[in-house]
């Protein structure tokens, strides 16, 4: 496949969660021009048939390509689990998910624990939508036979990452509710399987210790896809934009305003103006 000339990054999300992959964007390759699209419209995704979830990705993806984009970062789990390999087949430019990145990330955490009487479990949050499609035990086996994976549906974080609420005892215990199955099924690492969990990744990292009464590492898939996006910038799969600070331009489907203002949070800096979009029909 031939990428495209020198046109942005496109990333997309269902909303504001896919931030956090262009937090770890900016931060691996600052001279990378970005355009981020959240569907604020039609989130969630991840509690949606995954018909329903193809047809919303098309159409984000075909605004971003519109608009010129050399290559589709699908910042969004749920979008990554379910569309991924039909959205590469049928767009003619570089397309990254980010469920293989956390994969291979996981994978590598626990491969020091080969050897061991047990074999070394992986264990996953995700969106309903992400833990049906069996998307990560997928990944991991092509990378490697020799771990098993523990998924589980965390429907309660998106929401409370959605309301700011981050600290104190009621996301403490939601946390708590939803990690214990997993340390108890053997995990010894955790993927956080969707874009929102690592604005809780701190409170899941805490509890996961409490629980093993070890620490046990927390795979931010954001970081994992940002290196994967570098690795094929290195290799030439997608040019590099010139040296300099680039810009970020931030499309929402809905309510640009609350966008604007959660927006700094995912992003850890301040927020340009956040334009809306139409994508009808979708
Ligand atoms: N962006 C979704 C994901 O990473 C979480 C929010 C949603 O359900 O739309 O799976």
């Amino acid at each position: 496949m031939t990428a495209r000339g020198s046109g942005p990054l496109g990333v997309f999300d269902s909303g504001l969660g896919g931030l956090t992959v262009v937090r770890a964007l900016r931060l691996a390759l600052p001279s990378e021009p970005i355009i981020y699209l959240g569907d604020t419209a039609r989130v969630p995704y991840g509690t949606r048939s995954a018909e329903t979830v193809v047809r919303y990705a098309r159409g984000c993806a075909r605004l971003l390509i519109d608009r010129g984009i050399k290559a589709l970062v699908v910042a969004c789990n749920t979008v990554s689990a379910v569309a991924l390999e039909l959205l590469r087949a049928e767009l003619d430019l570089p397309v990254i998910g980010v469920v293989e990145p956390g994969a291979r990330t996981a994978v590598r955490a626990v491969e020091g624990q080969l050897g061991g009487t047990r074999v070394p479990r992986i264990g996953v949050l995700g969106t309903a939508g992400t833990v049906a499609s069996g998307a990560y035990p997928r990944a991991v086996a092509q990378i490697s036979t020799r771990y098993e994976v523990v998924a589980l549906a965390a429907p309660l974080l998106v929401p409370l990452v959605e309301e700011g609420w981050l600290e104190g005892e009621v996301p403490r215990l939601v946390v708590r509710r939803y990690v214990e199955p997993l340390i108890d099924a053997g995990a010894s690492v955790l993927v956080l399987g969707c874009t929102h969990y690592p604005l809780l990744g701190h409170l899941i990292a805490e509890e996961a210790e409490r629980l093993a009464g070890r620490p046990i590492p927390v795979v931010d898939s954001a970081a994992a896809t940002a290196d994967a996006v570098r690795e094929w910038t290195l290799e030439d799969r997608i040019p590099t934009a010139p040296e300099g600070i680039a810009g970020l331009e931030l499309l929402v489907t809905d309510r640009p305003q609350t966008f604007a203002a959660v927006a700094s949070r995912f992003l850890g800096e301040d927020v340009p103006e956040v334009s809306l979009v139409d994508l009808s029909p979708g």
